[in-house]
């Protein structure tokens, strides 16, 4: 499928996937396997080059992850990257000692040996990187020559251009070496070279030929939410498969206002996919009757959905796959050599599906990261509102009003979530924030309107900053707007005669509240 393809081994460094991300920003396919990946997979995948990640362990300690040594015979290029460097060092006969404090954070290098890695960058003699380790190489192995330094290491990077090995001690993949982005691209480039293949356009031929070999004639089924990962999954599907493609919306009840035609309703019509409506919406709430605890409601609503949707497909005759969004971090995450303690998100809508329905998976998102899929989304011409809209969670409104879920609090909050949604796109603050929403909250307080006493339910905004929802920060919007949308929901929404906002952030709170 790519000739350009670079296998990334994880020795379980941090900063793993960030390889990938510049691998694949440079125009090369990178995929990231865990240290200790079957022998067989590597040589299925046909690397034509290989980075060894950096990673936690020493090399000096028993039980530290090891290197297939048969990879470094299959006549391809590699870099090897912090602890990657030391398995390089102590593996191919160089010497790797433990350092007397870890170094951590910027330092200064130097280029040694006019090494190609750094072509084209000026400062040769004062190149910012990001380290972070505890040993470091302290005899290079035969046929290395240094390649850099810095004050305090001497051997900061080798290599050997006859066999095209390189290895750094720093990291080129964080930000913070400066021109991390060029030393990558030159060793994609200049010393494996390889050509820049990898884009969206070709993903997207790509993919859609691959979905039609591995369906065929068989008919998919593809539970859509609204949200970008299911929509780009179905449109791609709908590409590859067209007819055979059923996609099933579920109405559970705790929808925002308009959801359901601006995403679900917009590809029927627009983009022609076939979509079997479900209003469930009943059997959610009354399962919800006086549920106030978190945990409970999530449970209640992620088994009503299996529920729900396993009957609904049923009723499709001759289904054979189900069709999922799953993205790139969450199959390295199940895939981690870190093992399955480190496995997928719990928050996961559908985990159970697969097992309970019989039904072959198929992923056409196996391969991107979240940003990738919203260019492939521009690449298969989705509109910006579809691209652009921010996460919804599975559970929807219930996990956002605390306490019992009641149609009345139901339609306090769509409304009050309308108005703060309308406001943050006139602004033009919603695609600057990672989310923002109403929370309707348990309590009841005093309010005067006109020359009455109140006593009316409080709204709490939740606004917040995030790069993937992992952590986040509230986010510093305008008091104009923060006024605004106080206003408009305390004169428009009725119930509601208090809003307070949200300042914390991620951790130690969450993005949402239950
Ligand atoms: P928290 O509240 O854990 O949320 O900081 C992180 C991100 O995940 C979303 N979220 C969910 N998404 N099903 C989902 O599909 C869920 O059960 C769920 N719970 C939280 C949340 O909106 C935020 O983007």
């Amino acid at each position: 499928m790519h000739d350009n393809r670079v296998l990334i081994l994880d020795f379980g460094s941090q900063f793993t996937q960030l390889i990938a991300r510049r691998v694949r920003e440079a125009g090369v396919y990178s995929e990231i396997h865990p240290c200790n990946v079957d022998p067989e997979r590597v040589k299925a995948f046909k690397p034509s080059a290989l980075i060894l990640s950096g990673g936690p362990s020493s090399v000096l300690e028993g039980g530290c992850p090891a290197l297939n040594m048969d990879y470094l015979d299959m006549g391809v290029p590699v870099l090897g990257i912090c602890y990657g460097m030391q398995l390089m060092a102590h593996n191919m006969g160089g010497r790797v000692v433990a350092s007397t404090d870890r170094e951590y954070g910027r330092a200064q290098f130097s280029v040694q040996n006019d090494c190609v890695l750094f072509e084209g960058i000026e400062e040769k003699d004062n190149l910012t990187v990001w380290m972070s380790h505890g040993d470091r190489v302290e005899a290079l192995p035969d046929g290395f020559l240094p390649m850099g330094r810095t004050d305090s290491i001497e051997f900061a990077a080798m290599g050997d251009a006859a066999r095209r090995f390189y290895a750094l001690q720093f990291h080129p993949e964080v930000a913070h070496t400066t021109e991390g982005a060029l030393i990558i691209q030159n060793f994609l480039f200049k010393v494996a070279g390889l050509k820049p293949t990898w884009s969206m356009a070709s993903f997207v031929d790509t993919c859609i030929a691959d979905l039609k070999k591995q369906v065929g004639d068989a008919k998919v089924v593809l539970g859509l939410s609204g949200g970008i990962d299911s929509t780009v999954a179905a449109v791609l599907l709908h590409r590859a498969i067209g007819k055979n493609l059923h996609c099933i919306f579920v109405d559970n009840g705790l929808l925002r206002m308009g959801e359901k035609d601006e995403v679900v309703g917009f590809l029927a019509e627009h983009f022609e996919l076939n979509v079997k409506f479900v209003d469930a919406s009943r059997e959610f709430l009354d399962k919800l009757v006086g549920v106030t605890d978190p945990e409970q409601k999530r449970k209640i609503i992620g088994y009503t959905f299996i529920d729900v949707f396993d009957r609904e497909a049923k009723a499709i005759p001759g289904v054979r796959f189900l069709g999922q969004g799953t993205l790139y971090p969450d199959v390295i995450e199940s895939e981690s050599f870190k093992g399955p303690s480190a496995v997928i998100k719990s928050h996961h809508n559908v985990g159970g599906l697969p097992e309970k329905m019989n039904l072959k998976l198929v992923e056409p998102l196996r391969e991107l990261f979240k940003d990738e899929v919203r260019r492939a989304a521009y690449e298969l011409g989705l509109p910006e509102h579809i691209i652009w809209r921010q996460p919804f969670p599975g559970p929807g409104l219930s996990i956002r009003i605390i306490g019992e879920v009641t149609d009345e609090r139901l339609g306090i909050l769509r409304l009050a979530d309308r108005i703060v949604q309308n406001e943050m796109v006139a602004s033009d603050w919603y695609r600057k924030v990672w989310q923002g929403f109403a929370v309707l909250l348990p309590l009841k307080t005093v309010g005067v309107m006109g020359d009455d006493r109140t006593y009316e339910n409080v709204i709490a905004l939740r606004m917040v900053d995030s790069i993937d929802a992992m952590t986040a920060d509230w986010s510093r919007l305008p008091s104009e707007l923060l006024a605004r949308i106080s206003n408009r929901i305390i004169n428009e929404v009725k119930g509601v005669n208090r809003v307070v906002l949200d300042i914390s952030s991620k951790p130690p709170s969450t993005i949402e509240w239950e």
